[in-house]
């Protein structure tokens, strides 16, 4: 799978994570949660461009399914969803979005930051799917892990059909080295997906 990311997570992150697999969890739920909320927005603030509302619609209900599916692994062990925890890695990406420019460019900006979160999440779901004891929970992240890569090339798939795809390319490099620079300055904690 090629994910394109520039600085592999860091190798400790799976190890405090499973210690704290009921915050990894909540954090999680939450992911799946802003996934959804976020193509349903992209779905009504764009809904001229046919193909967006084809593809991200059915994403809408995979992540609405994900966030069913972690909500049950929180049931078995007895944890509450409880509030959303601010998400510093996402706030620090959204800062290097370009504000202003066409429609179109600020369409791809969102798209490619959805293609980023998909593209680390993905990996670290692999991370857990590798390393983690439990055969369920190993089971769990592996079809997740699956499931984000294809929403992954989905992005960067209608990204390419709203600008030239050289502009696009460029646009993802640039995005790759900022998305690499934030997650060196994160200390990976026990209790956040990212
Ligand atoms: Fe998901
Ligand atoms: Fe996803």
């Amino acid at each position: 799978m090629m994910l394109h990311l520039k600085l592999p997570t860091d190798p400790r992150w799976v190890n405090i994570a499973e210690k704290n697999i009921e915050d990894i969890l909540i954090d999680h739920a939450y992911c799946e949660q802003k996934a959804a909320s976020t193509c349903i927005s992209l779905i009504v603030q764009y809904p001229e461009k046919d193909e967006l509302v084809e593809m991200l619609t059915p994403v809408v209900a995979e992540e609405w399914d994900h966030f069913e599916r972690v909500l049950k692994e929180m049931k078995k062990r007895g944890i509450s969803l409880g509030k959303m925890r601010k998400d510093e890695y996402v706030n620090q990406l959204a800062q290097k979005i370009k504000k202003g420019g066409s429609r179109e460019q600020q369409l791809v900006e969102k798209l490619l930051m959805s293609a980023l979160i998909e593209a680390r999440s993905c990996e670290r779901f692999k991370l857990l799917w590798q390393n983690l004891e439990d055969e369920n929970l190993k089971e769990f992240y592996y079809e997740l892990m699956v499931s984000e890569a294809g929403h992954y090339t989905n992005f960067i798939t209608l990204a390419r059909n709203y600008l030239p795809r050289e502009e696009v390319d460029k646009r993802w490099q640039e995005l790759l080295k900022e998305e690499k620079e934030i997650i060196e300055n994160l200390e990976p904690r026990s209790d956040r997906m990212h």
